[in-house]
């Protein structure tokens, strides 16, 4: 009797979760339109390095655009990223490009934090104007400062507040991707890790 009764409740727990799904998959194709879904999840993160560089950051797109992601990348007058678009810096941060009009607040940017290590990625954060950094950094405020023509695109000179972590330091941190297969640190990029290592030493005992 205990065995029956359990098994019916966990059967209706599945009932439940799978309606859950169906709504919230509704209201998201609802609020996306006509437009291509873009779904995430921990799967659609990997090793960065494996992503298209350009210049000091990476680029991918999840809609098959990476060539339109990558020509408004390169170009130094800016431009609007297309849909799917994904960009990274470090491993642990991305900004993810929904369909237009999805936020016109971010410029339909998604922000995300990642935990991640050897086993892959997982989402600590995503949102919008609300994810903040482990920095105590919100990452909305500090992005939507770059010219309108950069599109939330920081890099050097766009216009936002500049991070205390130098160049030499995040390619140190891009080759450490715990995702990687094979790390390729230079000598200078083990440099740059330890002086990474010996300011967050310092600011954390400010
Ligand atoms: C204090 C301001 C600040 C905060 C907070 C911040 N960023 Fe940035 N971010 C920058 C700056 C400045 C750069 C450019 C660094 C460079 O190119 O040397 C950058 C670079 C990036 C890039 C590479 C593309 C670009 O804009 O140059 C991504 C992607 C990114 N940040 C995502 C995030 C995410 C996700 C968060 C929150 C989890 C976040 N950032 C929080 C200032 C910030």
């Amino acid at each position: 009797m205990m065995t029956k009764n359990y098994s019916l409740s966990s059967l209706w727990r599945g009932v439940a979760a799978g309606m859950a799904l169906l709504l919230a998959g509704s209201a998201f194709a609802a609020q996306a339109g006509d437009e291509k879904k873009i779904s995430i999840d921990n799967k659609t993160f990997h090793c960065i390095t494996d992503m298209t560089p350009v210049r000091h950051f990476y680029v991918d797109n999840l809609l098959g655009k990476l060539k339109e992601t990558v020509a408004v990348a390169k170009s130094e007058n800016g431009g609007i990223y297309p849909p799917g678009s994904v960009v990274q810096l470090v491993p642990g941060e991305v900004m993810v490009k929904h369909d237009a009009g999805y936020n016109a607040a971010t410029r339909d940017w998604e922000y995300f934090e990642l935990d991640v290590s050897k086993e892959g990625s997982s989402i600590h954060k995503r949102g919008f104007t609300d994810v903040v950094n482990r920095f105590g950094g919100n990452c909305f405020t500090c992005h939507i400062k770059a010219r309108p023509e950069f599109d939330s695109i920081c890099e050097a000179g766009h216009g936002c507040e500049t991070i205390p972590i130098s160049r030499a330091m995040i390619h140190a941190i891009q080759n450490n991707d715990p995702r990687c297969k094979s790390h390729q640190l230079t000598e200078e990029d083990i440099k740059a890790l330890k002086q990474l290592e010996a300011f967050q030493k310092a600011s954390a005992a400010k």
